[in-house]
């Protein structure tokens, strides 16, 4: 049997973090794989989520199997922290799941399983595992354009053409805050005109939402996401903790139903249980546990968000740094959009061949697609990387 299996494309991203560490440069950036790093260069685990783990492991009695969604404290808590009271609690139906992928690929199972014939229209570019789980699921997809090329910021005309295309029961997949791998966002007044087209096409809406708290603030990044669950008649949520409270490793996501008719929430409550229970059964729990006791502890909660703000803080000053060296350097004002931009990653919109002659020349590691990690910098190698991306003439 084994021999019949074929060799998977290899993720670029960890390819990129192998020849990486094997580089024998003493000067090297890495700003490749999208984890948060401070300026040591550490992802360190965030005080809160120390201190609730310790709660956990005093206060915890059994280890005996939650329900199927999850515990429903995570679910409120989370439902919370996004949507706020944007949306009656009981349009909610809700999923934990592992990490923010998980959501995804149970908000993609449950299309299939509603309407089989749904396209489900990605940005052009989107975050890769989107398109390589739906094609997995043999899931027709249709792309639309996102990014524009010469403003480095959104073609929102193009996005507009593109989605007018869309059929009654198509899902549109839209990045919550903080776009990856572009970087580039709608405003709210852009966002207002989406919705408008979902609603007038008869579309659903689907949010991926893994940046909260990383662009201009909680409230703020989530403006977005509540405008759209308030405003159409039926969407999906999947969000990820992986970044916001820095627990990648312990797999926490929850996955949002949202229907206008209350009525129908209780059939989406039990097909959400279902599909975890054919996918994995029980969802993964210490990491959602630690995330709930930290929304729950009002100092908790406090000293999280002061970390994450510092975090976001930290982002923030390095890109309008890289921006500001650059428009030395280079006298033009063409690397604006990089203190525009928000979140983690930024498309500086380079060809493959000069992303390549980064690494070959400088020792400056970014995904093929030109996507950097501004985490992966530092006050220090800001400068370095300016002289590089200058230098070779991007
Ligand atoms: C857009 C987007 N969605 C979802 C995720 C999911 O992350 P995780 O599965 O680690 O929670 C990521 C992580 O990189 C992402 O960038």
């Amino acid at each position: 049997m084994f021999e019949n299996l074929k060799p998977q494309p290899a993720d670029k991203i960890l390819a990129l973090m192998q020849m990486y560490r094997e580089d024998p440069r003493d000067q090297k950036i890495d700003l490749g794989v999208g984890v948060y790093k401070n300026a040591e260069g550490i992802t360190p685990v965030m005080r809160a989520v120390k201190a609730a783990e310790q709660k956990v492991w005093e206060e915890q009695e059994s280890k005996a199997y939650t329900g199927l969604a999850g515990d429903p404290a995570y679910s409120d808590a989370m439902i919370n922290l996004i949507l706020g009271d944007a949306v009656p609690r009981a349009n909610i139906a809700a999923v934990a799941t592992p990490g923010g992928t998980g959501a995804c690929r149970q908000a993609f199972e449950l299309v299939r399983l509603a309407n089989p014939s749904a396209r489900i229209f990605v940005s052009n570019p989107t975050w890769p595992n989107h398109v390589s789980i739906l094609n997995y699921l043999g899931m027709e997809m249709v792309a639309y354009r996102y990014f524009d090329a010469e403003t480095r910021g959104v073609d929102f005309g193009g996005m507009m053409e593109d989605l007018k295309q869309a059929r009654p029961g198509d899902v549109v997949l839209l990045h919550g805050c903080c776009h990856n791998p572009t970087g580039a966002n709608l405003n709210l007044v852009e966002w207002q005109a989406v919705v408008d087209l979902i609603n007038e096409q008869g579309l659903i809406a689907m949010i991926d939402i893994a940046y909260q708290g990383f662009g201009d603030g909680l409230e703020e990044d989530a403006a977005a996401t509540r405008l759209v669950a308030s405003s159409v008649k039926e969407c999906l949520i999947a969000a990820s903790c992986s970044k916001n409270f820095g627990v990648y490793r312990e797999r926490t996501g929850l996955l949002m139903a949202i229907s206008q008719d209350a009525g129908q929430v209780g059939l989406n409550q039990s097909t959400l249980a279902f599909l975890n229970r054919q996918n994995y059964s029980f969802p993964p729990d210490h990491g959602a546990r630690v995330v709930t006791t930290i929304l729950n502890d009002a100092d908790l909660r406090a000293d999280w968000q002061q970390e994450l703000e510092e975090v976001r803080l930290s982002m923030l000053g390095l890109r309008q740094q890289l921006a500001d060296e650059l428009q030395r350097l280079s006298g033009s004002d063409r690397f604006s959009f990089i203190a525009q931009h928000r979140g983690m990653f930024s498309r500086i919109g380079a060809a493959p061949d000069l992303v390549e002659k980064l690494r070959l020349e400088h020792g400056i590691y970014m995904v093929g697609d030109s996507r950097m990690n501004i985490a992966g910098l530092n006050v220090q190698t800001v400068p370095i990387l300016a002289r590089a991306i200058v230098d070779i003439g991007i």
